[in-house]
């Protein structure tokens, strides 16, 4: 690559020439200016090879720091589920056809060459493709259903995050809510320092009624993700009660998204109520599960749960 360095050194390389065979000109001795020529274009050169090699050990250094998760704002507290992470770009693999009949509409996983695992209690598709469960096309990660450590989409899935961008716009709009996506896609090694933190924090026991083990998350998906609100209290039970957790419950649903960690169904879904954690399913789903406000869990719905074997 070209870099500013370069074009001065080619200047300075063009004018210590045109000085130096002027002035040699007259000189008796050509030979010898000759060589003392080379020796200094040779020792210029040198340095900018040199200039070369350290700006490219910075490049790369920089470019690791861009790929690690940055933890922007974290809060350490037994009922906050996690850190702020921001997204890594790497693209999808998962997402390949989607149905276009509506605006928030479900994510068609490509699921050929799946394996068939039969069927839920309520009699809905188990399909297994790349380590990765489907139930009736969804995908799942909860702590029955793990995802592969290698499993790493990178980023919110682009249908969630213009989707959640309609929502955070409809709330601003129509209440005056300013919310937004605050964690959104985590790596399975992001969620094992998170639930690794909460585990010497706060024991186990009590982590695994907040925090998914590695491999268990939602946000490994890239289809879920956690809201905060501008002074409110955030990622933490304190949202619960706010105005806007009401609002987000009782429309969110229309862009396709479902309160996942309902309240009093932890026996169902496996971890306490989080008014801030929302998962897209698309918009018809969602509108069942929403069931006018009183909420059904994915595992009801489906007919699965939600346990860790150990
Ligand atoms: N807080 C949810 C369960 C997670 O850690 O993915
Ligand atoms: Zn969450």
């Amino acid at each position: 690559m070209i870099k500013y360095i370069d074009i001065i050194a080619i200047i300075l390389f063009v004018l210590y020439s045109l000085i130096f065979f002027k002035m040699n000109k007259k000189k008796k001795n050509k030979k010898k200016g000759l060589v003392k020529y080379i020796k200094v274009i040779l020792v210029f050169l040198i340095i900018i090879g040199m200039i070369h090699v350290l700006a490219s050990i910075g490049h790369k250094e920089n470019k690791e720091e861009g790929k690690t998760t940055t933890t922007t704002n974290e809060v350490v507290t037994n009922d906050i589920e996690e850190s702020t992470t921001t997204e890594v770009t790497i693209t999808s693999t998962t997402t390949t056809a989607r149905n276009t009949s509506g605006t928030f509409a479900k994510i068609n996983h490509d699921l050929s060459g799946s394996e068939d695992r039969g069927k839920t209690s309520k009699g809905y598709s188990i399909q297994v493709k790349n380590g990765i469960t489907y139930i009736d096309g969804y995908m799942v990660a909860n702590k029955t259903y793990s995802l592969p450590s290698s499993f790493n989409p990178g980023k919110l899935d682009s249908v969630v995050s213009s989707a959640a961008d309609k929502m955070f716009a409809a709330a601003k709009s129509e209440k005056g809510y300013k919310m937004w996506a605050q964690s959104g896609f985590r790596s399975y090694s992001t969620q094992e320092s998170i639930y690794n933190r909460y585990v010497s924090n706060d024991g186990k026991a009590n982590a695994d009624t907040y925090s998914a083990r590695p491999g268990n998350s939602e946000h490994q998906t890239g289809l879920a993700f956690d809201v905060c609100s501008d002074d409110k209290p955030c990622i933490t039970s304190g949202f619960n009660s706010t105005p806007q957790a009401k609002w987000l419950s009782e429309n969110a649903w229309k862009y396709g998204f479902i309160l996942r960690y309902v309240e009093g169904k932890t026996d169902e879904t496996g971890y306490k109520y989080e008014s801030w954690h929302f998962r897209y399913v698309g918009s018809e789903l969602a509108e069942k599960l929403y069931n006018n406000g009183n909420w059904i869990t994915m595992e009801s719905y489906f007919g699965f749960d939600s346990k860790y074997k150990d």
